[in-house]
């Protein structure tokens, strides 16, 4: 079944995703974060609102408001993202990663301001994170579920090992070396893959993005189901 041409292809289905960055703490008053600005994920969740869904969105620290319409759960860090997560996901029919979560945290927050000192360098050691996408879709009832990737070289051998290792159902790849695209830009350009097939979305405003991306989520997920 094809929903193009349907104004409400998501309607009856609860969406879930994750946008911004996360902000992995050093100490009271310092982080590890990036420059991840939210706009993607949060132009899709007022996409998906508009199309028919019921829409939770996690989002870390972003200057956005939230779109009419939307669940908005905020979090700062990787592990508190995959909890507000996983709280609800057994509900979820489609589950979008838009977060940049930071792949690293600190292994200890310290409990006070850490001091200057002597030395000219300062090591701080580092832990993994959760990977929150490849947890949803390992769930034995998954939703139907989305990764991004953000690619400096090589975008479709990266999206696609991305794809097959985090067991997604699809994937949308965006050259962020690119000038105008990514980021913090109003405007973006995706390669969406998927196991077997592949559709490019060429540059436009990301609102206008999110809507061709959701329609082509809503055709996938209705052809798996
Ligand atoms: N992701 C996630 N949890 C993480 C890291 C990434 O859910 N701890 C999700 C992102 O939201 C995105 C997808 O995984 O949908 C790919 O993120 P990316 O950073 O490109 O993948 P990594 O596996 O972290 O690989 P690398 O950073 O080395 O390219
Ligand atoms: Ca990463």
């Amino acid at each position: 079944t094809s929903v193009v041409g349907n104004l409400k292809p998501l309607a009856g289905l609860k969406l879930m995703l994750t946008a911004g960055p996360t902000r992995e703490a050093l100490d009271p008053v310092r982080f590890l974060s990036n420059h991840s600005s939210g706009k993607m994920g949060f132009a899709l969740a007022e996409a998906a609102v508009q199309l028919g869904a019921s829409v939770t969105l996690v989002s870390g620290p972003v200057a956005l408001s939230t779109p009419s319409g939307v669940k908005r759960i905020d979090v700062e860090s990787a592990t508190q993202m995959q909890a507000a997560v996983m709280e609800d996901i057994d509900e979820q029919h489609i589950f979008i990663a838009c977060a940049a979560v930071a792949d690293y945290a600190p292994k200890v927050i310290a409990e006070h301001k850490i001091k200057k000192t002597s030395s000219d360098t300062l090591i701080i050691e580092l832990v993994k994170n959760p990977d929150i996408v490849a947890g949803v879709a390992a769930l034995e009832n998954k939703p139907f579920t989305v990764g991004f990737a953000a690619e400096t070289q090589d975008l479709e051998i990266y999206a696609r090992d991305k794809l097959s290792r985090k067991n997604l159902d699809m994937i949308a790849a965006n050259n962020v070396a690119l000038a105008g695209q990514g980021f913090n830009s109003d405007n973006n350009a995706l390669s969406v893959f998927w196991p077997n097939g592949q559709q490019a979305l060429t540059l436009a405003p990301k609102h206008e993005l999110a809507h061709h991306l959701l329609t082509l989520i809503a055709d996938r997920y209705y052809d798996s189901h």
